[in-house]
Parts: structure tokens; C-alpha cells; sequence
């Protein structure tokens, strides 16, 4: 195997040369490296460790051709899934599962945490077979239509966090009532308790100011007990009231809640009732940010029923965030780009780091993270 070494190349805020040898990084540093015939030369570039995806639903992923979201509104994409999930075969779910990861894969993304919809046990069953084969996947119990509004939902997701997902899911801006929505963030909570596990939900995906579940769930993650808190999506904060949104902003910094924002459907799916001006479908990152609250960056669907669109790259993802998020300053978008490989890691640990040792790198054909940004390109993929 032919060693590479990279010369001139940006690493953060460094120019670096790293020697790549038999899978492992063996040297890192400032200065330059002596080659030896054989040896892959790489001058210049950006490297970076593997992204991660915290947030995206394999057992829906390339379904969005046979059920076209004619409103484009969450609640058609909802309905239109719930027709789809009943002709859902263990093989088919495990098929686009594994063709969409392989997408992800060439983008230089390595981590993923699926939500599966506890709707459906065989989807649910599928997704915790395939992670048996595929270090890096993560699964959330979501149960995409609730725990409490009909009858039957809890047990099928009850049934599937203690299957063993690594995550307990939850909607709660779904359920019938403002009660009961608060009510099933606290079922959440408890059964992660019990079991040792995180709490993943969707939370407030809506542009109703009144959706409120964020706080209950900065409550409860004070409360203790819970090793790692998700609140996907909570773009109804975009609608706050500004003291509202001010105070929940520093609860979920307070909290260590992590906030995972999903700006390629929320785009697209909030704002459907508006008429002119339509709200940008976003939660407030900059605010989060000035907080010192941790914020990821998902892709969340891939040509699914709720985004018909979608590459798997998560550098699409950031490119709509910095441009809906108004993050265009150059600090700002490093920034973003940064998030792809350091807090979308929370969920499994500690981020990475490229270092002697390391045994996974991107190498990017770009000068830097905002070239990075406006190309979104391939990179080379070195894993042991
Ligand atoms: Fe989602």
C-alpha cells in the first residue's frame, strides 16, 4: 500500500504535512516531510475528520417519487409516509438504507443517526439489524405520529427503545394538546432514564409561537439522569417572541441541550401558511450561538415524502443554513463547516481529530472551509 503524503495542506487554522501510512496517520505537523519513491504526493488542500449525520430517516429515504408532496406542507409529507410505511418489506427499508449511507459515504460522511418511525416494527427491526453491520449508525425510537394522540403508538414505540435504539425519540408538537404534548417529552425522559439512554426528539417543528415543548425539555434535561439531550428542528423559536426566544435560548445553553437544525426541509416545509412575507423555516442559530448554546447541522431527508430533493451531502445542508441564517460572514461560515465534523460528533462522544494515530481523514481539493462551502465537493475518503 503506497504511503500519501500531504504537503501545504490546511488543517483549522494550520498549514500542515501529514504522512498517511498503512491506514494510520503517522506523522502531523508543521514543516516539511521527506518523500521516498513510491510515496502519493498531495500538495495544498484542506483536511478535515469524517462528517457526521446526526440527524436523517433511512426508512424513508428514496420513497419521495411515490408519494409526491403536493402542499408541501409537514402534515401531507406525515400522511403520505403513513400510506407508504404499510407496504414496507424488512428488504426494501434495508435496500434504500444502504444505498443512501453509500451516498453519504462518498460525501465524506461516516457517522449517522437514523430515526426510525416506531410506527412500523419492520422498519424499526430492519434499521437495528443493519446496525449491527454498520459501525457509526445510531437509532432513535421516533414515533413520527406520536405517543399518546392514537391508540396503539406507545407501544410500538415503547417496544422499540427497549429493542434496543440507542436514542428515545419524540414529537411532541404533534400530539393532540399542549398537555400532552409536555406529557410525552416526560415519557421521553423517563424511559431514557430507566434505560441509560439519550433523548432525540423533534421538537416544535412548526411556526406556531405557542409551541412551547423546548422548555420541558431544558427542564427535565436539568433534572439529570439523561446522558445526552437532541431537540431536532425547534424552528417554532424562529416565531418566538424576542424576550421569549432571549430566555430559551440561554435555558438551552444552561441545559447543554444540543440543538440540531434541518435547514434543507424546514425551508421548505414551514412557512406553508403564510401568505407574503413567508417565514424563513429556521431556528435562531446565531442567537443559540451568542448564547453559547451547541447547535448541529442535519440533512434530515433524502428525496424522501417530506423533501423530494437531497444529495446526502452535509455540505448542502450548511450552504442553505448559512444562507437562510444569514451566517454569511467569513467567521460564520468556518463555523458552520466546523460543525459538520465537531458537534454533529456529540452523539457518539467526543468529535475527532486529525492527529498521529488517526486512522480516518477527508482530504478536500479546496484552499478552505469557505471554498469548501461553495463548492461542496468530493473529498478524498482515507479510512483504515
Ligand atoms: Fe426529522
Amino acid at each position: 500500500m503506497a504511503r500519501t503524503l500531504f504537503r501545504h495542506a490546511r488543517l483549522l487554522d494550520e498549514t500542515v504535512d501529514l504522512l498517511w501510512d498503512h491506514g494510520v496517520v503517522a506523522v502531523a505537523g508543521p514543516g516539511t516531510l521527506t518523500a521516498r519513491a513510491g510515496d502519493v504526493l498531495v500538495d495544498g488542500g484542506l483536511l478535515t475528520p469524517p462528517f457526521a449525520e446526526p440527524h436523517v430517516h433511512l426508512d424513508a429515504a428514496l420513497l419521495g417519487a411515490r408519494a409526491p408532496n403536493v402542499s408541501g406542507t409537514l402534515r401531507e409529507g406525515i400522511s403520505n409516509w403513513s400510506r407508504l410505511r404499510e407496504d414496507l418489506t424488512a428488504d426494501d427499508v434495508a435496500a434504500r438504507a444502504t444505498a443512501t449511507l453509500a451516498m453519504y459515504r462518498s460525501w465524506g460522511v461516516l457517522r449517522w443517526r437514523t430515526h426510525v418511525d416506531t410506527g412500523s416494527n419492520v422498519a424499526v427491526d430492519a434499521l437495528l439489524s443493519l446496525r449491527a453491520t454498520t459501525p457509526g449508525l445510531q437509532v432513535v425510537a421516533f414515533p413520527q405520529e406520536g405517543i399518546l394522540r392514537a391508540p396503539g403508538r406507545r407501544d410500538g414505540w415503547e417496544r422499540a427503545v427497549r429493542g434496543g435504539c440507542d436514542a428515545v425519540g419524540a414529537i411532541p408538537h404533534f400530539e393532540r394538546t399542549t398537555e400532552e404534548g409536555w406529557e410525552s417529552v416526560r415519557l421521553a425522559f423517563r424511559l431514557a432514564r430507566e434505560l441509560g439512554l439519550g433523548v432525540d426528539l423533534h421538537c416544535d417543528e412548526t411556526d406556531d409561537p405557542g409551541s412551547r415543548n423546548l422548555e420541558v425539555v431544558c427542564a427535565e434535561t436539568l433534572a439529570g439522569g439523561v446522558p445526552h439531550v437532541v431537540a431536532g428542528h425547534c424552528t417554532a423559536m424562529h416565531s418566538y417572541p424576542d424576550p421569549y426566544a432571549a430566555r430559551v435560548c440561554e435555558l438551552v445553553a444552561t441545559s447543554g441541550v444540543q440543538v440540531v437544525c434541518n435547514p434543507l426541509d424546514n425551508v421548505v416545509l414551514q412557512g406553508r401558511y403564510d401568505g407574503y412575507p413567508k417565514r424563513r423555516g429556521l431556528t435562531r442559530v446565531d442567537e443559540l450561538w451568542a448564547a453559547g448554546a451547541i447547535v448541529g447541522v442535519g440533512h434530515d431527508s433524502v428525496m424522501d415524502p417530506w423533501y423530494r430533493l437531497g444529495t446526502a451531502n452535509l455540505l448542502d445542508a450548511a450552504y442553505m443554513l448559512v444562507h437562510v441564517g444569514h451566517l454569511t460572514s467569513e467567521a460564520e461560515m468556518k463555523r458552520v463547516v466546523r460543525c459538520l465534523h465537531t458537534e454533529n460528533h456529540l452523539p457518539w462522544g467526543r468529535p475527532p481529530t486529525v492527529g498521529v494515530g488517526v486512522t480516518e481523514l477527508l482530504h478536500w481539493a479546496v484552499a478552505d472551509e469557505v471554498e469548501l462551502l461553495r463548492l461542496r465537493p468530493r473529498p478524498a475518503v482515507f479510512v483504515a
